[in-house]
């Protein structure tokens, strides 16, 4: 459903990901694991079309997406969770889901009801405002107003950190549920626990490369990819 093909972005001068390489399935949970500053949101952002690379080429559905911008990306049916959350602070929980609600590429089955279903919690702070949340609590509402656009393929970044670890088990439980509805996701996470347990294939990148890359069964008990992910 998605290929990353020899992408190289830079910031700048600054040149970030070298020959990234990476190709997603539809209805697959696909990790990209790495430690901080390794290349993981930059990752996104090129596929997203917020920092477009400058070499290399992204394909989407079989179309060529590469430079393509992220609201047309949207259109297109894909779903971005950024790792800073990016809600509305002075509306409510209710009023930012509202907002993003769109029938999507994807169906229209995700709406306040069905979103408040895979998050109850959320369901019981309608109300409140979203600045008043939790960071927890904010990671779930960017989750669902993801979902609200109805999107065919989820980029989520980083969904786990500063997570209690009981929040991390309910968010893997509630990707999980995603993945039985047939949602293609691309995991960018530092926590290889919580990641490896989810994906069906997993890729490593280190100082803006892919380094490694195999079916989780694989990764899970590799010393070296222990010591490239910093655990
Ligand atoms: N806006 C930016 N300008 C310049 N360098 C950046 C910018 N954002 C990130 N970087 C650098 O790019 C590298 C990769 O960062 P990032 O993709 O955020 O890594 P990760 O998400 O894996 O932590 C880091 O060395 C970081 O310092
Ligand atoms: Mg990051």
């Amino acid at each position: 459903m998605l290929a990353v093909e020899n992408i190289h972005t830079f910031y700048g001068l600054s040149h970030i990901l070298f020959d990234v390489s990476l190709e997603v399935g539809e209805s697959k949970v696909v990790c990209l694991l790495g430690r901080n500053g390794a290349g993981k949101t930059t990752t996104l952002k090129s596929i997203m079309g917020l920092t477009p690379p400058s070499r290399g080429r992204i394909r989407f559905k079989q179309k060529d997406i590469t430079g393509t911008l992220p609201f047309r990306m949207v259109r297109k049916g894909m779903g971005y969770v950024p790792d800073d959350r990016r809600i509305f602070a002075d509306l409510t929980v209710g009023e930012n889901l509202e907002i993003a609600e769109r029938k999507g590429i994807g169906g229209d089955e995700w709406d306040k009801q069905s979103v408040y279903d895979l998050f109850p919690k959320l369901k019981d702070l309608d109300h409140r405002r979203g600045g008043l949340l939790s960071g927890g609590e904010q990671k779930m509402l960017a989750i669902a107003r993801a979902l609200m656009g109805n999107p065919q393929f989820l980029l989520l970044d980083e969904p786990t950190e500063g997570l209690a670890p009981v929040l991390v088990k309910t968010l893997e439980e509630r990707i999980r549920r995603l993945k039985e509805v047939g949602l293609t996701v691309l995991l960018a996470e530092q926590n290889i626990n919580f990641t490896l347990g989810l994906s069906d294939y997993g890729y490593i990148i280190d100082n803006g490369r892919i380094c490694y890359q195999g079916p989780v069964e694989e990764l899970i008990d590799n010393e070296e990819v222990k010591k490239i992910c910093g655990i």
